[in-house]
């Protein structure tokens, strides 16, 4: 675990993610069972929902997880499918070690969020799109904040194709938050984030058949062609 990221995530108050911890909390809700922490980093999620360490870490590609079909009651990807090259992969097993009454629980930058920029700190500054919404795009870059520095690297993407990767996998999608950070003093510098949202939240659900719902609807266009 790169040293960089452990100060960013760990020091109090600096990090996005504890500006969102309590909704997190209340949008995961409390369960029995499995969970996997998927892209756990250093371990802060698991610790924030299971108020402890992760029983267990295993280092490996979310191409090729290492637990067998259908271990999970819950699986967990906080901010990790951004990382990603291949989140159609990832998915796809992700859904294997997830059981059929499992759920899925990511987060991921807001992809609004991600082509733009606020023009300055000002809690009313103006959030600019200079290019398009659309297309995938690589971001590299380095955040610095408080004596802290983070260098980030990922793909930037529509919410379409995330949907599209959940589609394939065979997952719909049973909730959606667009969460606000808190409005502590601790947190005056995310005021901005109080008009844009920052995250997108989803809990989606395998759905037996729906990676070949779209096949379907085109083979229904196919026999019932549009009358002239
Ligand atoms: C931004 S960090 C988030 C860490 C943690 N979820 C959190 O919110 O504190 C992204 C994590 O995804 C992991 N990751 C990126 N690509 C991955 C891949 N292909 N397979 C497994 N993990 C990956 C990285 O190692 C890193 O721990």
């Amino acid at each position: 675990m790169a040293p960089e990221w452990v100060a960013w995530a760990r020091t109090p108050n600096h990090d996005a993610f504890w500006a969102h911890r309590a909704s997190l909390l209340a949008f995961v809700g409390r369960g029995h069972g499995e969970a996997l922490d998927v892209g756990c980093g250093e371990g802060r999620v698991s610790r924030v929902l299971q108020a402890g360490s992760a029983d267990e870490y295993k280092v490996a590609s979310v191409g090729n997880l290492p637990f067998a079909d259908d271990t999970f009651d819950l699986a967990i990807a906080y901010n990790v499918l951004m990382d990603i090259e291949d989140v159609p992969t990832a998915l796809r097993e992700i859904g294997r070690v997830l059981r059929p009454s499992g759920i899925l629980v990511i987060s991921i930058v807001h992809p609004f969020a991600d082509r733009g920029r606020f023009v300055g700190p000002e809690p009313d500054a103006p959030f600019v799109i200079h290019n398009s919404y659309f297309g995938r795009e690589r971001f590299e870059g380095v955040e610095e904040r408080n004596g802290l520095q983070m260098h980030f690297a990922g793909w930037s993407q529509p919410l379409e194709s995330y949907m599209l990767a959940l589609e394939g996998a065979g997952f719909a999608i049973s909730a959606l938050r667009e969460p606000i950070p808190d409005a502590s003093e601790a947190w005056t510098h995310m005021e901005r984030w109080r008009r844009i949202p920052l995250f997108l939240w989803l809990k989606a659900r395998p759905v037996p058949g729906l990676e070949n719902a779209a096949f379907f609807a085109v083979i229904g266009n196919l026999q019932h062609p549009r009358a002239n």
